[in-house]
């Protein structure tokens, strides 16, 4: 929509009525200052004023939109055109974030489970962590403080751990560099398995690896891990509440489930222009399919609730819920994404116990 045509076309047309903007507001409900807002050209109307508008100017809304008076001849035609262009501005707003990039279009789905799996184990075994990046300890994600300086998974010296989602390995071998006795990784790709294994076994680090959803009963040992964690990994899950009862499962009695995942604050809100505008609903927790260049995700927004309700109905508690940010990093960046992450938190970690 060209927004300063039609903020000329109201203020002719309030004028043509001998209408003042406070006259005109009053007559809206709305204050001068919104009128003047949008007769400069910096803003549109609300849906709910779109109507009242068009009655006290004598125009119809097609004529609202094309920013002008319009003939029999050309009225279709712009009818068409305007439609087009709303299509395209609703398009715009259905935006979603994954890690610090803002995908263009997504389409909200019905979650169906095989579907799932089957779209993001083709990410993952394809173009997956060339196309979001690797995020590995001692990094929870980008500007979170390091695992080095918050030591959430405690001392790991002669620990059995067991990583979700474990990608490439990187992540293990930080764990094994910290002294951990026993290492295992789980993750519903095998191309990932096998970058772990080979990249682990460059390394001379044994791991058990397991090629399995994390949502699924795949023979992990009951109460055996000392922690259980997980990096940009649980997610991914089409069963939260399934899979912190089986991670809850594999933990011995006092031992420590940590993991980081994107914060759905950060997901909700997107840089235009320098400012941070609300571009999702929080509460918006339905599964979408995005495009990421030839392939595909499917990924739902979880609520901060929806995580620690679920930790909770699993037997967990919960410790710690980290919302922090390494101020010195974002800054550095000099990017939208850490002007962003001055703002608000762009990562969350939770570090719950098995009791
Ligand atoms: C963001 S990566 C996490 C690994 C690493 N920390 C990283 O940043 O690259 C997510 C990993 O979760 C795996 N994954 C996705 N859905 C999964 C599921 N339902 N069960 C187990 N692993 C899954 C993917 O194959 C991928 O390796």
């Amino acid at each position: 929509m060209n927004q300063v045509k039609i903020g000329r076309f109201i203020a002719e047309r309030r004028k043509q009525q001998n209408l003042t903007q406070r006259e005109f507001a009053d007559a809206l409900g709305v204050s001068d200052k919104t009128v003047s807002k949008w007769e400069c050209g910096n803003g549109m109307p609300e849906l709910s004023s779109i109507q009242p508008i068009c009655k006290i100017l004598k125009i119809d809304v097609n004529e609202l939109f094309s920013g002008e008076k319009l003939t029999d001849a050309d009225y279709k035609k712009k009818a068409e055109e305007n439609m087009m262009k709303l299509i395209k501005e609703a398009e715009k707003m259905k935006k979603n974030i994954v890690g610090g990039n803002v995908l263009g279009c997504v389409d909200n789905v019905e979650m169906n489970v095989c579907e799932v799996h089957k779209t993001n184990t083709e990410f993952w075994s394809t173009i997956g962590s060339e196309c979001l990046g690797v995020t590995a300890l001692p990094s929870w994600g980008n500007f979170f403080p390091s695992e080095d300086k918050l030591n959430l998974l405690g001392d790991l010296t002669d620990k059995k751990v067991l990583e979700i989602g474990c990608g490439n390995g990187r992540s293990l071998k930080y764990t094994a560099d910290s002294g951990a006795a026993e290492l295992w990784g789980l993750d519903i790709s095998a191309n990932q398995i096998e970058c772990t294994k080979s990249f682990l076994q460059d390394q001379g680090i044994n791991a058990k690896l397991i090629c399995s959803s994390m949502e699924d009963e795949c023979g992990l040992p009951a109460d055996y891990f000392d922690v259980v964690y997980s990096v940009y990994g649980i997610g991914w899950t089409t069963d939260l509440n399934k899979t912190f009862k089986n991670i809850y499962s594999y933990l011995k009695k006092g031992g420590v489930f940590v993991f980081g995942w994107s914060h759905p604050i950060h997901k909700c809100v997107s840089v235009e222009d320098g400012r941070l505008i609300f571009s999702n609903s929080y509460f918006n927790e339905e599964w979408y399919r995005a495009d990421m260049g030839d392939k595909e995700i499917m990924l739902s927004n979880r609520m901060l609730s929806t995580y620690i309700n679920a930790l909770a109905d699993s037997g967990f508690m919960i410790e710690k819920l980290l919302e922090e940010i390494d101020r010195e990093k974002a800054m550095a960046a000099d990017s939208d994404f850490g002007k962003k992450a001055l703002m608000l938190p762009t990562v969350f970690v939770i570090r719950a116990r098995k009791l």
